[in-house]
């Protein structure tokens, strides 16, 4: 009796002790759509723009689960073409649907490195707000970490690129650019850091003081749903694998 109990304790002990990985599907995705659901998360493969690279990929996988932080990692080589060939993303599933006026709060961690900065990229949130819950995009509200050898979408642009609509904004401990502009669809407003060339690799912060912003300036309205959380990496040129060793989003 008393040794089998410590036979059956002892088989035990490793999972007691070791951190709380949830059992995830951690395999290489590389198909167009694929999308990797995990815990509050789903790991998007949205490829949208292949057809237009002359060749090229982009795979993603996940790493790990703990809680509601997620590590994942994409690669991704494309050439040829002039758009963005991809947005490999972590799209959040849970507390959407939410108005503007009734989010409290939308803490982030997001942490990550990138192999390579001979690429066109941006390294970004995306976020989109409906007129109804679930409803068709009427915002698309950017946020980016990174801007390597892109730019934004914007009203006006000269011969340095887009130009901002207002300069300088300090928000979440950072300085940015805001761009205002349409994709054709919906509104596009886009934040970049101020300081060029600037990585934002350990972003920490509130993103509702964005939201806040735009509805307190420009004119988004506080009855807006927010239908849509993703951050990723829209890829347009070059070989880069973009790593993740954290990130965590919560609605409140
Ligand atoms: C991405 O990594 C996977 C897994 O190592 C590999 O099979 C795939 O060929 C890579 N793709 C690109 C575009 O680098
Ligand atoms: C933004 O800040 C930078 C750095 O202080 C400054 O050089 C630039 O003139 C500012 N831009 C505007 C539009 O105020």
């Amino acid at each position: 009796m008393f040794s089998s109990k410590l036979v059956a304790l002892a088989a035990l002990l490793p999972f007691v002790v070791a951190a709380p990985t949830a059992s995830i599907d951690t395999s290489s995705h590389c198909g167009q759509w694929d999308t990797v659901t995990a815990g509050q998360y789903s790991l998007l493969l949205d490829q949208w723009g292949a057809s237009s690279a002359s060749s090229g990929e982009s795979c993603a996988s996940l790493s790990s689960l703990n809680g509601n932080t997620i590590a994942w990692k994409t690669n991704y080589t494309w050439n040829g073409g002039s758009g963005v060939k991809s947005f490999t993303n972590m799209q959040l599933n849970a507390n959407l649907n939410k108005q503007l006026s009734a989010i409290k709060s939308i803490p982030v961690t997001w942490n990550w490195q990138q192999s390579s900065s001979s690429v066109q990229a941006d390294i970004a949130f995306d976020i989109f707000t409906s007129s109804t819950a679930g409803g068709s995009n009427v915002n698309e509200i950017m946020i980016w970490l990174a801007n390597i050898g892109v730019g934004p979408i914007a009203s006006s642009y000269n011969a340095n690129g887009a130009v901002p609509t207002t300069s300088n904004i300090s928000l979440a401990g950072y300085t940015w650019n805001l761009f205002v502009g349409s994709n054709g669809a919906n509104a596009v407003f886009s934040f970049l850091p101020a300081t060029s060339g600037q990585w934002i690799q350990s972003f920490n912060a509130d993103v509702n003081v964005f939201l806040e912003y735009l509805t307190a300036h420009q004119g988004v309205s506080t009855s807006q749903y927010l239908t849509t959380f993703q951050a990723g990496t829209e890829a347009t040129a070059g070989s880069a694998t973009l790593t993740t060793t954290a990130y965590t989003v919560t609605i409140n």
